[in-house]
């Protein structure tokens, strides 16, 4: 019964974080930090109801040649954690994606395609405050 609600919260966590990004990235090309989603994506400019939290829900980004890792700030308990981060890239292209037990540590690494040049978006959702972005650049 515990897997099964896990199962259930995690595939909607990537549903909806696939199902909201991955239109907003391709249908523009406007920077996600532009867009104005109160309720629906946070980011460090837009943190809605939940202010303050942006330190420790964003993802944070490492870069290291064509190797990206990110880390989420945040306690993990059975409670209270980040189920899933993605990368994706400018065109809405899912870079990777990697879904978090509580046990785990909210980190990830991902290799980015040979030559890749221009703007990332790096997501991190958790259970309690919702789909936050990170934009940057390599
Ligand atoms: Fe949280």
């Amino acid at each position: 019964m515990k897997n099964r609600r896990h199962f259930i919260k995690t595939g909607l966590a990537a549903t909806f974080g696939v199902a909201v990004a991955a239109p907003l990235l391709g249908q523009n090309h406007k920077s996600l930090t532009k867009l104005d989603f109160p309720g629906l994506i946070y980011t460090r400019e837009n943190q809605g109801m939940w202010k303050n939290k942006a330190e420790s829900h964003l993802p944070q980004i490492k870069i290291d040649g064509g190797k990206i890792t990110l880390t989420t700030n945040h306690g993990m308990s059975e409670t209270h954690y980040i189920v899933r981060h993605t990368l994706v890239d400018s065109n809405g292209k899912v870079i990777g994606t990697k879904t978090f037990y509580p046990t785990d540590e909210p980190v990830s690494t991902y290799t980015l395609p040979e030559g890749y040049k221009g703007t990332l978006y790096a997501t991190s959702f958790c259970n309690k405050h919702d789909f936050w972005v990170n934009e940057f650049k390599v």
